[in-house]
């Protein structure tokens, strides 16, 4: 439609200003607070990934999943099509099945028909989510007892007596593991195996190495969802520590390191600014960085041998024909 200048309506209302946001009170806590303000004035700014996720943030993360170009959350879900009965065989029936970063549940049911694990104890740090999606799948899998537990199991966590000791099952999809270092991720899996007791295993989704190419535009997508889910993390800052961070200030960077082997993301300064927060301010120069976000990438040989050395054996791997990720069964090597 072409449009007149004399029929241009100009509206004019206070939040399309050309004003930075005005500071709001902070609403974190005060250990909240402490961290993030340390991460924003150290050297190489950086914030932990966990603030991606606020309510907005949790949508565009399932917005990202949609994405032609962010194949894991597909190739994954098509290894466990294909390969589920498989799994079933190695696994067995009647698991103690703890689901680590639940969410929605949809991942585990997919698999109960398959698995059909005698307790499902889902996990994750949004408990009013995790309460009503469990609700729904008591409904549909009545003989499976469950058990919810919203705790961040992130820094490690005790389970209570209520989850049963036999047979434990951890189920640690979509390669969150990846949020970890390498050195994070053994500590982590050493404490899932002080977890699971000697009959106790693990199925776990890790996200392979590939094309850069391909790498590179599953965090930088043409339409700019994951540009928007990193830059939302600046409004939650602003609401989590009382900054005043101008989204339009910030520009979304992300590709693959290959010495570290792992996808990086960062928030760029397109010009030089002051950010100020609670009891805090900090100066970027035009280009400055704050990294946001962590994602490492494994060879199949190298997360067998990181398993290994957190007290695992691994005892099968299935992939898609691509070998772009993998699913990993392992067992608790016993001491
Ligand atoms: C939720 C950590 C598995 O690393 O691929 C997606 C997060 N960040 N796009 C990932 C994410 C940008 C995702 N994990």
């Amino acid at each position: 439609m072409q449009m007149s200048r004399s029929s241009a309506i100009r509206v004019v209302s206070p939040d399309a200003s050309n004003t930075p946001p005005q500071r709001q009170p902070a609403n974190g806590s005060a250990a909240v607070i402490a961290e993030i303000s340390a991460g924003l004035l150290a050297p190489d700014a950086h914030t932990s990934p966990k603030f991606l996720y606020d309510g907005l943030g949790s949508k565009l993360f399932e917005a990202i999943c949609e994405l032609p170009e962010y194949y894991p959350t597909r190739t994954e879900a098509g290894i466990f099509a294909a390969h589920g009965a498989d799994m079933a065989r190695a696994i067995g029936t009647g698991t103690t099945m703890i689901d680590l970063g639940a969410g929605n549940c949809a991942k585990a049911a997919s698999l109960f028909p398959l698995l059909q694990p005698a307790q499902y104890v889902p996990v994750d740090i949004s408990r009013d989510f995790l309460t009503e999606a469990v609700g729904r799948l008591q409904q549909r899998f009545p003989h499976i007892e469950m058990t919810a537990l919203g705790l961040d199991f992130s820094s490690g966590f005790e389970l209570p007596d209520s989850v049963r000791h036999s047979r434990r099952l951890f189920f640690y999809p979509g390669s969150s593991i990846g949020n970890f270092s390498p050195e994070q991720a053994t500590a982590f899996l050493r404490g899932l195996r002080a977890n699971a007791g000697a009959d106790g295993g693990l199925l776990i989704g890790v996200d392979l190495i590939k094309d850069s190419g391909v790498l590179d535009a599953a965090y930088d997508d043409a339409l700019g969802v994951t540009a928007a889910f990193n830059l939302n993390m600046l409004r939650h800052l602003n609401h989590l520590i009382g900054a005043d961070f101008d989204v339009g200030q910030w520009q979304h960077r992300a590709f693959f390191n290959a010495a570290e082997s792992r996808i990086e993301m960062h928030l760029e300064a397109r010009s030089a600014l002051t950010v100020r927060w609670d009891d805090g301010e900090r100066h970027f120069a035009r280009g400055e960085r704050i990294h946001t976000e962590d994602s490492y990438k494994y060879t199949r040989q190298s997360f067998v041998g990181l398993l290994e050395r957190a007290g695992f054996a691994t005892a099968q791997v299935w992939t898609d024909p691509a070998n772009w990720f993998a699913v990993i069964h392992a067992r608790v090597i016993p001491d």
